[in-house]
């Protein structure tokens, strides 16, 4: 009887804005030596591209029309890390057939011989339900708004906390609440909380989550 193929490595990282899982993601990449892609980036350069065409983020054909448009290099595009960015990818991000149009793209990414980093907000549940390594992100709303306010002020925005921590709410929400592929944790997620972590600290923790992943992802090849 042949070995069942189990696929490729792929660790699967969600959680909510500014939890810090862009940075656990990214340090995971690096240490596994894998490529990664943030999906979150996918969602905000449909919503800029829209916003720069003067389209209605309620105009699904328009925003699924863009959605088919995105290509790995639109992604390094600055603009996309804008406050203004983060709002219209989570009203695009609500329509089913702008994710439908997104889902090939993020699963060819997943589906590399060598192994993935992927983060978001449905991928241990939607894009990759099988990953072997699966990670739910999370802090406090006040520490996450601290976080992405620091590094809005950072980027020259002038922008308030209390407005920042409104939008984390309203994102909260707003992800959480829509229809099509809802933030959550996997059932199977180890949840990692980096409200009390420093940088250094929550990719430590991530990466020995993950090495006890492969190790029971490599026995069982
Ligand atoms: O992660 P980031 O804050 O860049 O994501 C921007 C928005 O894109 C999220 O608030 C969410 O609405 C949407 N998104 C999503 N599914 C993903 C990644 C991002 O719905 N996998």
């Amino acid at each position: 009887m042949g070995r069942r193929e189990k696929g490729p490595f792929v660790v699967a990282v969600d959680g909510p804005a500014a939890s810090g899982k862009g940075t656990v993601a990214s340090s995971l990449a690096r240490d596994l030596g894998l490529p990664y892609l943030d999906t979150g980036l996918l969602y905000r350069a449909v919503g800029v591209l829209m916003q720069r065409a003067g389209q209605d983020f309620n105009d699904v054909p328009a925003a699924a029309c863009q959605a088919l448009m995105i290509t790995a290099d639109v992604l390094d595009d600055p603009g996309l890390r804008t406050r203004a960015a983060g709002e219209a990818a989570s009203r695009v991000a609500t329509h089913p057939q702008v994710r439908e149009r997104l889902l090939e793209f993020q699963q060819t990414f997943a589906s590399q011989d060598q192994g993935s980093v992927l983060d978001g907000r449905d991928i241990g549940t939607v894009i990759a339900p099988h990953a072997p390594a699966k990670l739910y992100v999370t802090a406090s709303p006040e520490v996450r708004a601290e976080r992405r306010w620091r590094q809005l002020t950072g980027q020259g925005e002038q922008v308030s906390l209390e407005d920042v921590l409104a939008d984390i709410r309203k994102r909260d929400e707003r992800d959480g609440g829509r229809e099509a592929a809802p933030m959550r944790a996997a059932a199977d997620a180890v949840l990692l909380d980096t409200s009390e972590m420093t940088i250094d600290q929550a990719a430590d923790a991530a990466r020995r989550i993950v090495e006890a992943a492969r190790a029971r992802w490599e026995a069982s090849r």
